[in-house]
């Protein structure tokens, strides 16, 4: 469905098995129901215009250090051109492993660790580990999108359950979360720290779920790819905190944003030490193997990245004040500053539409961000926007920002 379709309406993005979506009917009709993207139609509104500024990706404006790409050289050099083992280089398992005694204070053996070609990877390869056709799966949105279709995919039902805002900060109603819960649920999943709302849960919180989901015998999912980028602590909650070594749980994690390593292409997750076996099958035949040269940068990443992300961290909380402070002078912006993670989600008082203003940001200030209404039913309305970026452009996207939304 376009989005010019009188049909559409915000609140759309798991769009139902509707007929008008069979443009493609030759091929599997979820794929007609997960083409339906309004951010990527915010992305083509903009394309092939000049002046555009973009912060409506999930990304920063800063390269990969330079300590990584050598690493990622060498190894191409050194002749890391080969197929490898599917879960990974076992130095790199036992390096992600290391990483998590060191930062995390954790003890996690290496046959618990998957390298991934991406977080996005990791998680369908969760979803297709647990989650058959007609399963239920309950997501606690707003949710990336890539994440929902990860559901959809497997032709699971999603059920929402939303966070709620009040004044600008999000929060969840765990027993909202435990009444969605019915005999054909499967698994849940969680994205903590999360995007695009800044919200995280605490400890408490997610030692609950995971008695809940241990007692139902339910999956829980968690994507922890902002994990180390909460304000002012060295690493969010992880229910890694909180699990027993067998309970069903799959954490999902990213090089992606710690380490500017979008382009790379690598991820990895967490598994019980039983589904080790049957991961692995399911790589041997879904994609045989991760890349292997760009393992030897994510080690680099791993055992020396900490100075980095430090930087980086100093940087985004600079940049959040600057962003809020901002929005305090305008008085009409509804958002708080988010615990972690390197988005501001707003709305705008009088404001009912997150995809019009869209639209109007880009042919009024050659703005692009991303619009809530991308990420499920209680993030309509909403914008967000990335602020990893340099000062100078940042100032330049309020700029605009301000003339449009300003009264
Ligand atoms: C919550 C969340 N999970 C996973 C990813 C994907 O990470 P990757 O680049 O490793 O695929 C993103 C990217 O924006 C994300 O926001």
């Amino acid at each position: 469905m376009l989005l010019n379709d009188p049909k559409w309406n915000e609140s759309s993005v798991l769009a139902p098995n509707d007929k008008t979506f069979r443009q493609t009917q030759y091929l599997r009709p979820v794929l007609d129901q997960i083409h339906h993207n309004p951010a990527a139609e915010i992305m083509c509104h903009a394309r092939g215009r000049t002046g555009i500024l973009s912060l409506g990706q999930g990304e920063g404006d800063v390269s990969t250090p330079d300590f990584i790409t050598e690493a990622g050289i060498d190894a191409l050099r050194a002749g890391k051109t080969f197929y490898g083992p599917p879960l990974g280089l076992p130095e790199m398992r036992r390096t992600l492993s290391d990483y998590y005694r060191d930062v995390f204070g954790f003890d996690l053996p290496p046959e618990r660790m998957v390298l991934t070609p991406s977080g996005t990877a990791a998680m369908h390869l969760a979803m297709m580990a647990v989650c058959d056709k007609d399963d239920e799966v309950i997501a606690v949105t707003p949710l990336w999108k890539n994440l929902l279709c990860a559901i959809q995919l497997q032709e699971a039902h999603t059920k929402e359950v939303c966070l709620r805002e009040n004044g600008g900060s999000w929060s969840l109603d765990l027993q909202e979360l435990f009444d969605a819960v019915t005999p054909i649920t499967r698994a849940i999943i969680i994205n903590s720290p999360n995007n695009p709302t800044g919200w995280m849960m605490d400890t408490d919180d997610m030692r609950t779920i995971m008695e809940f989901a241990r007692e139902r015998g339910i999956w829980v999912i968690s994507d922890e790819v902002y994990g180390r980028m909460a304000y002012g602590i060295r690493r969010a909650p992880s229910f890694l905190d909180v699990a027993d070594p067998d309970d069903r749980l799959i954490v999902i994690n990213s090089f992606s944003k710690n380490w500017a390593m979008t382009g790379w292409r690598m991820g990895w997750m967490v598994v019980p030490e039983e589904a080790e076996k049957r991961i692995y099958d399911l790589v041997l035949y879904d994609y045989l193997c991760p890349q292997a040269f760009s393992q030897f940068a994510g080690m680099q990443a791993l055992r020396n990245g900490e100075a980095f992300l430090s930087s980086q961290m100093a940087w985004y909380r600079q940049a959040r004040d600057i962003v809020y402070d901002r929005f305090a002078q305008w008085g009409n912006i509804v958002s708080t500053p988010p615990d972690a993670t390197f988005y501001a989600f707003f709305r705008v008082e009088g404001e009912e539409s997150c995809f019009n203003l869209c639209r109007r940001l880009i042919d009024e200030a050659g703005l692009c961000l991303a619009p809530g209404c991308a990420f499920g039913k209680e993030a309509c309305g909403y914008v967000r926007m990335c602020f990893a970026v340099s000062e100078p452009k940042l100032l330049d996207a309020l700029g605009r920002l301000e003339r449009v939304v300003r009264r």
